[in-house]
């Protein structure tokens, strides 16, 4: 039954893209199975392999009923491929094709442009798994353990995603892609994996939160403008990805969340106003406010990192050829094709910030960037709310995009979180005020102690409000010993 809604879930590989029908993608997909599973042993989460993990598993594409929850040991989820139901008579929705029929197979003319936008893409979903291993030895819940296990079992998903179409589509050199995907590593020095922010530490729970509201929404944001590639077999394997994708982030949102009501909590009790008075904080045992507006600072400005330079060739490319898009591109009124429209972008100018409108097409990834802080701004205002509503005094507030960049042009400068330009002497001299310290690092690691009894949670995060699948908070989410 191919491109329906019904998954095959009996075979080693669950599908709806009728692989039993698909002898040599079958076959390349089990040949690369059992260098997938070593990977994940080698260097999926530490420790936990034969735990039972209250872990979702997609069994349809179904947006009414996809998933179904059980107790799994991770090596032994279904990681399946999964594609949206097609769309009957789908057309290629911008660019120089627009209007074209949506191609069903490669491009022959871009295919090495194609090739790559996969392998970029898929090399963030095994990435992300290896710079998260560490974290269940402190989870500061069986709840929040279960929900790291989830995401990384999701973004070992997304690799299988990206694999399904490397082997489907380009043969030889995409089964060479797909072995390279499990051979590269996070923050490796010989062999890291391609983009610069999935090759730094996440080192404590708080930086997993940061990572996964600010830097799965990157995710998102890529997700969202391949989805409406011209190319149909990526477009509908990304509308899948983002049903899944969506919890990586609540799970961030969330997570911030629970940190700051406690801190605030903590304060409160214990008749703090100052949220700078941070010794009287941290002696709480919770994280104080400008210290999440650090680690803030820091992943933020890692994320931005993530959307390319300024002035792009290859985004132009990429877009005029049919296969990336824009945010949200069928819900956008204008041509589609931008060829004589231009795009405001901030530019350094001779040290300095200055607006100049660039030519649209030139301007995409700063367009997609544009579109992602406006997202991004959605929680954060949520998380004031919540300062605010708890009585404290504190604003977070999202860093100027010239903050602490080291891709595209303002990585040349040094600008504060209010993106006022200074010398790199200064700059050198306050970095610990506006980015975490060694001293901050410390303080979070020394809060890191693992709470594993059912319904307890560490004391420097609340309870969540809600527990997964209807289960309440004090749910054995993991059992930890199989
Ligand atoms: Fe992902
Ligand atoms: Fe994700």
């Amino acid at each position: 039954m191919p491109d329906g809604i019904n998954v095959d879930y009996d075979g080693l590989i669950p599908n709806n893209v009728d692989l039993n029908g698909d002898a040599r993608v079958r076959k390349a997909l089990e040949t690369w199975h059992p260098g997938y599973i070593d990977w994940w042993k080698d260097m999926g989460p530490e420790g936990f392999q034969e735990s039972l993990v209250y872990l979702r598993t997609a069994v349809s594409v179904d947006p009414k009923g996809w998933a179904k929850f059980g107790y799994v040991k991770m090596p032994d989820y279904k990681w399946g491929v999964l594609l949206a139901p097609k769309v009957e008579g789908r057309t290629i929705p911008f660019g120089a094709h627009k209007g074209e029929p949506a191609w069903q197979d490669v491009p022959g003319e871009y295919r090495a442009m194609l090739r790559r936008l996969l392998v970029i893409q898929g090399d963030t979903e095994p990435a992300s798994v290896e710079q998260q291993r560490h974290l269940g030895a402190t989870a500061p819940s069986l709840y929040d353990m279960r929900n790291l296990f989830q995401v990384n079992v999701e973004e070992g998903r997304h690799l299988w995603a990206m694999v399904y179409l490397l082997q489907k589509y380009f043969g030889k050199d995409g089964r060479e892609e797909a072995e390279a995907l499990l051979q590269r590593r996070s923050g490796d020095k010989d062999t890291p994996r391609m983009l610069g922010a999935f090759n730094e530490r996440t080192p404590d729970w708080l930086s997993f939160f940061m990572f996964t509201y600010f830097t799965d929404r990157d995710g998102k944001m890529q997700l969202e403008a391949l989805a409406q590639s011209g190319f149909d077999p990526l477009s509908r394997t990304c509308r899948f990805m983002l049903t899944e994708e969506a919890h990586h982030m609540f799970v961030g949102e969330t997570g911030v969340m629970r940190v700051i009501e406690r801190t605030c909590q903590a304060m409160k009790a214990a008749g703090i106003e100052d949220p700078n008075d941070i010794a009287r904080v941290r002696a709480l045992g919770v994280v104080d406010l400008p210290t999440i507006q650090k680690k803030m600072n820091l992943h933020f400005s890692l994320t931005l990192d993530l959307f390319g330079n300024e002035v792009s060739t290859n985004a132009a490319n990429a877009f005029n050829s049919g296969l990336k898009g824009r945010y949200r591109e069928d819900k956008l009124d204008d041509d589609h094709q931008l060829l004589n429209a231009v795009y405001p972008v901030l530019r350094c100018v001779d040290g300095a910030i200055v607006p100049q409108d660039v030519p649209a097409l030139s301007g995409l990834n700063m367009r997609l960037r544009d579109d992602y802080v406006v997202d991004a701004q959605g929680g954060v205002t949520r998380w004031n709310k919540a300062i605010e509503k708890l009585g404290v005094a504190f604003q977070l507030t999202l860093p100027h995009v010239a903050h602490n960049r080291a891709i595209g042009e303002f990585s040349a400068i040094e600008a504060d979180p209010a993106g006022r330009v200074m010398s790199k002497v200064e700059w050198a001299d306050n970095r610990d005020r506006w980015l975490p310290s060694v001293a901050d690092n410390l303080f979070i690691a020394s809060l890191m102690q693992p709470v594993s009894a059912a319904g307890e949670y560490a004391g420097w995060i609340a309870p969540p409000k809600l527990g997964v699948d209807g289960k309440p908070g004090e749910f054995e989410y993991v059992k930890i010993h199989g």
